[in-house]
């Protein structure tokens, strides 16, 4: 069958980031500032509209959802939500984003509503480092919920780390080594221009995908690996286990083309691309239409039809003045 959503570029659309909350118990330094406004709870997506937005993508053709941030998990009764979309008979995958400082808690409900793979943000492994990259976040509790995700027994638990140069970049051989002790993969991310944010220095902290595999590849035997997630990490694969190390570039590496993913913010905005302001309001036609898909379904057609060939972080001037955390990643 002929795909409804593919956009003016011939891209087929398949993957939903459903953004659950702007909120977060943490204050990663690059991704919010000191000082923040959190979306009025009113203006909020319902999680019975969140739903229905996943479902309406299913119905177009998305197979895969992940769930995301802020921090996801800190939502109430977010599990309800999980277990909604875990039932939707065409999805192929629900994934999930985390910061992990939950994840103890929620392991067992995520596994039993359908979550297969796990992402995680993990930065250092060194306590005092953590809570200065984080300023509000506990490691241990953290690695806790590590702990309870393995045991969980998903299919896939990978690690997030965001490499600054004047804060993590002489820990990538540890966190890779953590990585295949604990059977996880891990991938590095090349920090992007969201939200202005003074007192941290995007271009000073910079680090480059090729600086770190340079320094990896000093240290294991690592090669290229064709595994894809659909996804804009390029793996590698360490030549001694099953861990995968993957390499998220949009500096240095334009994906765009490739792009099969949306992203629906916590208040409801489709996001069509990551690197452009470009967005549709999708609660209000819920509000305006209680119940009708179909108008749903024809808002988020039209909307495809907008979405941006590419970013252009690459341009040392390119700023989006939206927050990460309110545009889940
Ligand atoms: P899967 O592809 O589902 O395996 O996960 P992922 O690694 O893409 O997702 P995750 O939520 O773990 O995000 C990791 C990083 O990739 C985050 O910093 C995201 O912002 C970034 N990312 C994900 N998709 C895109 C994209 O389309 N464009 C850009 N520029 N970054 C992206
Ligand atoms: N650039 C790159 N990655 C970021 N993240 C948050 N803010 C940024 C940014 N400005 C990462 C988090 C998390 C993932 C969803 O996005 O560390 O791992
Ligand atoms: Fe929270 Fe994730 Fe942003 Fe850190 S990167 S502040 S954990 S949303």
């Amino acid at each position: 069958a002929a795909q409804p959503l593919t956009d003016p570029f011939g891209r087929k659309i398949t993957y939903l980031r459903l953004s659950v909350t702007d909120r977060c118990d943490f204050r990663c330094v690059y991704c919010m500032a000191e000082e923040m406004t959190f979306l009025p709870r009113a203006q909020l997506c319902t999680l019975e509209e969140l739903a229905e937005i996943g479902a309406a993508f299913c119905e177009l053709g998305v197979t895969q959802i992940r769930l995301t941030g802020g921090e996801p998990l800190i939502r109430r009764n977010v599990q309800s939500l999980f277990h909604q979309l875990g039932a939707l008979p065409s999805l192929k995958d629900l994934t999930l984003t985390t910061n992990g400082s939950h994840l103890a808690q929620y392991a067992d409900e995520l596994k039993k509503a359908g979550v297969k793979r796990i992402n995680v943000s993990l930065d250092t492994l060194q306590q005092e480092r953590f809570k200065a990259l984080s300023r509000t976040g506990d490691l241990q509790q953290v690695l806790a919920g590590l702990e309870a995700a393995k045991s969980q027994g998903f299919s896939a638990i990978k690690l997030n780390a965001v490499i600054l140069r004047n804060r993590n970049f002489d820990e990538v051989v540890d966190l890779v080594e953590y990585a295949h002790r604990n059977q996880f993969d891990i991938s590095f991310i090349e920090e992007m221009p969201l939200g202005h944010i003074s007192e941290h220095g995007r271009g000073e902290e910079f680090v480059s995908s090729e600086d770190i595999l340079n320094c990896l590849k000093q240290h294991f035997a690592i090669q290229p690996s064709g595994y894809s997630t659909g996804g804009p990490s390029r793996y590698w694969q360490l030549a001694e286990g099953q861990t995968r190390v993957g390499f998220i570039s949009p500096h240095s590496n334009n994906f765009c083309g490739d792009c099969n993913r949306v992203r629906v913010s916590a208040e409801g905005k489709l996001l069509l691309c990551l690197g452009n302001e470009h967005s549709v309001d999708l609660k209000a036609v819920i509000r305006a239409h209680p119940g009708d898909r179909e108008k749903l379904k024809q808002a988020i057609v039209d909307a495809i039809g907008i979405k941006p060939e590419r970013h252009h972080f690459e341009h040392d001037d390119v700023q989006i003045v939206r927050f990460m955390n309110t545009t889940g990643g």
